[in-house]
């Protein structure tokens, strides 16, 4: 390899053979995407030695900030142990034993009990949804085998996450999907037929739900999976009366409860795991992203010891035919646990609850001086922003207008890397953001907004 060459070589080639999620091919062709090479805490450097403030968090998921040597430390430990032996039948290994305890104990509240490992977030939905149905069969309701999720939720990729998603972007392309999966209505404050109202909205909701589970009949249902924030959706904030009824109505028809907690896990709704933010205690949980902190892909399902127990009929000795390959890798499990004592240790979810108001507030504010900001909403850093061509009329713009790219392009420039998806921003920075940075997402935001009303003002 040519060094000297290796920046204008790595540019040239990235469009011949990559195949970037999200993106038509022919636009990576079009012009070189960001190339990140560095980071350090919440910063990331490009290849050509740019630094910008990674407002992303990689993509929900660098929760303890880039370049941490502790868990550098970690990895290289347990790599001159093993990095890899299978956990398939009867063989373990430390790492994965270690991380099953830690988890179990962050989640003594919600009594979760079991762990089966994977590879990450659609991984972990997957398992979830193959497990609510075999505990299903195993109680003797082989019936119950439907899935209800709500509209804009997401749950990853894979064919039983893509069939519970609730965002037809991503289902388009490959439908038909899995039968037995139905949406509801999202309880979406923004945009909804019914109310402002946030109380009455949940409500409604849920009894849309309900009415749903019992026309279908709740002996063919097996479970409802839901995330306590919905992220990719566009970080849609249920009413505080939202999980509460959803755990009731689980709970009157037999139905299991399945959080995904992918990106509200670990800290970054404000509270540990998000179903804490509503007081509600979920019989299956879905773990990735914040696990690891994108340092090594990890995916991870709870079960409770409620639900665990249905494999424990000595009568029925049954095995769990699912897992991966890489389920419980020792080197991802290592990861996990120097992350989780990070997290636990500099009090991660109280830093995200402090900078995520001072976020959420001084958006808010650039939203009361814009024309174009229609909505700022979120919980912890977890912060949405949706830009709306106008304000009274709520029409949103499209994901092919100009505005959005000159949006994103303009933070860019200024040093701040946000993620753009259809009419909305999305912020999910890492958890160890300061208070003076989180200004610098502010001031960049508002001047990236001043940049596109500017311009919608001169064509106009
Ligand atoms: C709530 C939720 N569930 C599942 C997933 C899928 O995770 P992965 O992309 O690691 O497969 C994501 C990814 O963003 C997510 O946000």
């Amino acid at each position: 390899m040519d060094f000297e060459n290796y920046g204008s070589f790595i540019k040239a080639n990235n469009a011949r053979h990559i195949f970037h999620p999200m993106i038509s091919p022919q636009e990576t062709s079009k012009s070189p995407p960001l190339i990140i090479s560095k980071g350090k805490g919440v910063f990331v450097d490009d290849i050509e030695g740019r630094s910008y403030l990674d407002a992303v968090g990689g993509l929900w998921n660098v929760n303890i900030g880039h370049g941490r040597d502790e868990v550098k430390l970690a990895i290289v430990e347990q790599l001159d142990r093993i990095a890899y032996y299978t956990t398939f039948g009867k063989t373990s290994n430390p790492p994965q034993i270690e991380l099953s305890v830690r988890l179990c104990e962050l989640l003594a509240a919600e009594q979760m009990e079991k762990v089966l490992f994977s590879c990450g977030g659609s991984d972990a939905v997957e398992t979830a949804i193959k497990l609510a149905r075999q505990y299903h069969r195993l109680n003797g309701q082989s019936e119950r085998v439907k899935i209800f999720s709500l509209k804009y939720g997401y749950h990853g990729l894979h064919f039983g996450g893509l069939s519970a998603g609730g965002n037809p972007p991503f289902r388009q392309a490959f439908e038909p999907l899995l039968p037995g999966f139905f949406q509801v209505d999202s309880p979406y404050l923004y945009r909804n037929p019914w109310t402002e109202n946030p109380q009455e909205l949940g409500r409604i909701c849920a009894e849309q739900l309900e009415r749903e589970i019992v026309y279908q009949g709740a002996h063919t249902v097996a479970a409802v999976i839901a995330e306590p924030i919905q992220g990719a959706g566009g970080v849609i904030v249920p009413p505080e009366n939202y999980w509460p009824l959803l755990r009731e109505i689980c709970d009157r028809h037999g139905v299991l409860l399945i959080a995904d907690e992918i990106v509200t896990g670990f800290g970054r709704s404000g509270e540990m795991f998000g179903c804490r933010l509503w007081g509600v205690k979920p019989d299956i949980m879905c773990l990735a992203k914040g696990i690891t902190a994108g340092y090594i892909p990890l995916g991870a399902t709870m079960v409770s010891a409620k639900i665990a127990a249905a494999w424990n009929n000595p009568e029925k000795p049954l095995p769990i035919m699912h897992g991966y390959t890489y389920s419980g890798h020792a080197l991802a499990c290592a990861t996990a646990n120097t992350v989780l004592d990070i997290v636990v240790r500099e009090k991660l979810p109280e830093n995200a609850a402090a900078r995520g108001a001072e976020l959420l507030g001084g958006l808010k504010e650039v939203a009361s001086r814009s024309d174009i900001v229609g909505d700022v909403r979120g919980r912890g850093l977890m912060v949405g922003i949706e830009l709306v061509r106008d304000k009274a009329t709520k029409q949103a713009f499209g994901p092919a207008d100009a505005e959005m790219k000159l949006l994103a392009d303009t933070c860019l420039e200024l040093g701040v890397v946000v993620r753009v998806m259809a009419s909305k921003i999305i912020l999910s920075p890492p958890l160890t953001i300061e208070a003076q940075q989180v200004s610098t997402i502010v001031d960049t935001i508002d001047r990236a907004v001043a940049v596109v009303e500017k311009q919608r003002k001169a064509a106009a």
